[in-house]
């Protein structure tokens, strides 16, 4: 078998792969079989300081597609092919105590396995940046060999929360400032797909510490209307809110975020996610510069811990090293971000005739045609 051990943020994982924080790293038991089953890494469920009590029912939705039809639709049918997750789940339900003895034991069961907190506080004023302290200093101190700053949970009504805090440059470089105060180990942040220049948010996160970027969460919607019931597909007592779409629809979507973050941070690290089953999608991340994959859908529906979509992601990059053998290459490092140069602006794509081209602006004789450069930034 090739190597397939990487080195990211200075942490050394056996494999490039790992468990999203979400339902399958929710728990003890679900970590643990993940190791068993091969995740390199497993990234926890978000941690708080507080209780948390989620909607009535499911919090979780899958919108599949028929091959025949326009049809998407939440109901389970024969013959539908999976589109999308779809949820507003809030972070973990249990709180830091619960989880600190329970990361202890997992590193104690598994010492060579990546284990990484998610954490989430609020940060309007500087008790709540003391709580994300508390929570790193914690996780830290159980033995976890990272921190994952959640800046991306979509549901949050606080301004100062989750998606919001991934919004506000300002918020972003705060918080990871203060958590990189107390940090002894990498920290990481997730950043939210929901904002305008990612480039902005990704820039504040690195000016704070951060020493990688993750990206992207869910992206913000709403389930679909049954045209038959007149109801959302997914709703409490008729009312919803907006969730987070996950999965296959969000592949391209995620990978546009993620090359813009590779493009302007070249020599940065990045963990992708969004919309990845097995090694052909992975590839598309580590080609655009990526160090680590991250899954959560595909895991989902696999026995809650994706123990067959992990076996499938490793044969996909041995075999893919063993095929690139013949150029040398032994490990990821070796092909990664060789194709985040190929995404340029539109008017460096060759055309029949280059000539009658003026990027979108109006040939004014006499003037020199707009050169590239001075156009906005993909
Ligand atoms: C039910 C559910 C719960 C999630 N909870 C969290 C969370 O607590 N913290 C977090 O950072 N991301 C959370 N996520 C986002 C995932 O970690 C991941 O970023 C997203 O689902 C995209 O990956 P995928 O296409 O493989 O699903 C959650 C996703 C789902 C579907």
């Amino acid at each position: 078998m090739a190597d397939l051990s990487t080195t990211f943020t200075g942490v050394t994982l056996r494999n490039p792969f790992l468990l999203s924080s979400a339902p399958p790293t929710e728990s003890e038991s679900n970590i643990l079989r993940a190791f068993e089953a091969g995740w390199g890494g497993v990234v926890t469920k978000t941690i708080g300081l507080h209780p948390v009590v989620n909607v009535l029912g499911p919090k979780t939705k899958f919108l599949r597609a028929d091959a025949d039809s326009a049809q998407l639709s939440m109901k389970k049918r024969p013959g539908a092919a999976l589109h999308s997750s779809w949820n507003w789940e809030l972070i973990s339900d249990k709180t830091l105590e619960w989880w600190a003895p329970r990361i202890r034991r997992i590193k104690e069961a598994f010492p060579n396995k990546v284990l990484i907190a998610s954490i989430m506080a609020g940060s309007g004023n500087d008790k709540e940046l003391k709580h994300w302290q508390e929570l790193a200093e914690t996780a830290q101190g159980e033995g976890a060999d990272g921190l994952e700053l959640n800046f991306s949970c979509p549901h949050m009504d606080r301004r100062d929360m989750g998606s919001n805090i991934g919004k506000d440059q300002g918020l972003c470089s705060v918080v990871t400032e203060a958590v990189k105060a107390v940090a002894k180990v990498p920290v990481w942040t997730k950043l939210t797909p929901a904002t305008a220049d990612i480039v902005v948010e990704a820039a504040a996160c690195f000016r704070g510490g951060a020493d990688a970027i993750v990206s992207s969460n869910t992206f913000p919607s709403i389930p679909l209307i049954d045209p038959e019931t007149l109801e959302f597909e997914i709703n409490v007592d008729g009312l919803v809110s907006s969730g987070g779409l996950g999965g296959p629809a969000i592949l391209p979507l995620s990978l546009a975020k993620m090359s813009q973050l590779t493009k302007a941070f070249p020599d940065k690290s990045f963990s992708g996610i969004g919309g990845v089953s097995d090694f052909n999608q992975a590839a598309s991340y580590f080609l655009l510069g990526c160090g680590t994959v991250q899954v959560c859908t595909a895991a989902m529906l696999d026995q809650a811990v994706g123990p067959n979509v992990i076996k499938k992601l490793l044969a996909g990059l041995d075999r893919f090293l063993e095929e690139h053998a013949k150029d040398g290459w032994k490990n990821i490092e070796d092909f990664r971000g060789i194709r985040r140069d190929r995404i340029v602006l539109q008017s460096e794509i060759r055309r029949p005739d280059s000539a009658d081209y003026h990027s979108g602006y109006e040939n004014v004789e006499g003037y020199a045609p707009v050169q590239p450069e001075t156009a906005v930034r993909v």
